[in-house]
């Protein structure tokens, strides 16, 4: 299949060299080709440039781009999409005063999920899970990561990861599949959250690895669920099993994840609602990606992850939704790109950035996806007619994204 999209009025982060992200100043710059065309064969970014250069081919498809933009499709890094049931009546608990904190040492939040979840068929659940996917790939989404956590016991985790392998097999959306075992300490382990750790490590671990059912490695370092010294102990053992670590931290409270992450040479630190100085010193020169989730602070009512504070700083940050039943349920990147323009004062250059190349870098795709280049996945989102990109998040509650196209089809 060939398909030659042309007049394209603007085609957005075009990256002639590889590159595995972008931090400080680069960040605000967004490569961009105007009047340009877009060759795809076979799924795959063939060729671009000005349309004064445009070859005269045989394809089997014409798509007239005129007045509108090309963009990659977004990376989602940050998921939670495999769950069962929802969480309205919490949502309602809050609106009335409770706090995310409260609700969940009343055995609300994680465990009341988790509690569903073990109940729910291997289908049924599923079929909860494809209906989310098939709804963000429609609002633009390319890749993404989903975190298995809410099975808390080694049937229903093993459940869950199964699902994320079914969903990478039947869709074309780049998947990866992250263990987070350790999201919280279920009721059977209530005073005894070593010896969840130790069966985490001990017993699912391996039979995770042995499947091949997981790449990354995950955990909740907070205060109240696990300490830094729980998470420095679940990443070594995940280091033995291959899994390279992307972390929950500093989402309510600072207490040393960022540096664990920076220690174990994590992939991604993600939250960061709360950084201290010296979280944002211990990230400079590191591999890792910061991640910032502003479709969670949003929800929660919590503070936005300082991304004015951190690029500034010269660091690198990326964007995702954190889709949960609990402290996210949404999936909506050009929410989130938005949200961050409006609430956390990134450009929209920036926010493109973090949502596309630093995105993919995030969960580990980026020589497939997030910017275009010859050779990467058609991964491609098809504006509607707009004067700018800056656009696309101003117009915070409409969607400005025509039409979606995964391995340069469309969906
Ligand atoms: O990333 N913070 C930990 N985990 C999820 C929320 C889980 C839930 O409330 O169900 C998050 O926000
Ligand atoms: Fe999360």
């Amino acid at each position: 299949m060939k398909i030659l999209f042309k007049n394209i009025k603007k085609l957005i982060q075009v990256r002639n060299e590889p590159l595995s992200f972008v931090s400080g100043k680069e960040m605000k710059e967004l490569p961009t080709l105007k009047n340009a065309f877009l060759y795809v064969k076979e799924g795959v970014i063939s060729d671009f440039g000005p349309m004064k250069e445009c070859p005269d081919i045989e394809v089997d498809e014409i798509v007239d781009a005129t007045g509108k933009m090309i963009l990659p499709a977004w990376c989602d890094s940050h998921t939670h999409i495999v769950y069962a049931g929802n969480r309205e009546g919490e949502f309602v608990d809050r609106i009335n005063g409770l706090s995310y904190e409260e609700i969940a040492k009343r055995g609300g939040g994680i465990l009341n999920s988790a509690k569903i979840l073990q109940e729910t068929s291997e289908e049924e659940l599923f079929q909860q899970s494809k209906q989310r996917l098939e709804e963000i790939m429609e609002q633009g989404t390319g890749a993404v990561e989903i975190k298995s956590g809410y099975g808390l016991n080694i049937e229903s985790e093993l459940k869950m990861l199964r699902i994320i392998r079914r969903l990478k097999e039947n869709y074309p959306v780049l998947i990866k599949a992250t263990f987070l075992g350790a999201h919280s300490v279920p009721e059977n382990y209530k005073n005894n959250k070593k010896g969840y750790l130790k069966m985490l490590i001990e017993e699912l671990m391996p039979l995770i690895a042995k499947e091949k059912l997981a790449e990354f490695v995950d955990i909740f370092c907070e205060t109240g669920y696990f300490s830094v010294e729980d998470t420095e102990l679940i990443l070594e053992a995940g280091k033995k099993h291959g899994l390279v670590p992307k972390i929950h931290v500093n989402q309510f409270t600072a207490i040393g994840g960022v540096q664990a992450g920076v220690k174990y040479k994590a992939l991604s630190v993600d939250h960061l609602e709360v950084m201290r100085d010296e979280d944002i010193e211990s990230l400079k020169g590191s591999k890792t990606m910061p991640v910032a989730l502003p479709a969670c602070s949003y929800f929660l009512s919590i503070p936005y992850t300082p991304a004015r504070k951190m690029i500034d700083a010269g660091l690198p940050l990326a964007l995702a939704t954190d889709f949960n039943p609990g402290s996210t349920p949404s999936g909506n990147m050009n929410f989130v790109v938005a949200t961050a323009c409006i609430k956390m004062k990134m450009t929209p250059e920036e926010a493109i950035n973090a949502a596309t190349i630093n995105g993919a870098y995030a969960m580990g795709v980026e020589k497939e996806a997030g910017s275009i280049t010859v050779g990467k996945k058609a991964n491609l989102l098809l504006t509607k007619p707009i004067n700018s990109y800056g656009f696309i998040p101003y117009s915070f509650g409409t969607s400005q994204i025509e039409s979606v196209y995964l391995n340069g089809k469309l969906i």
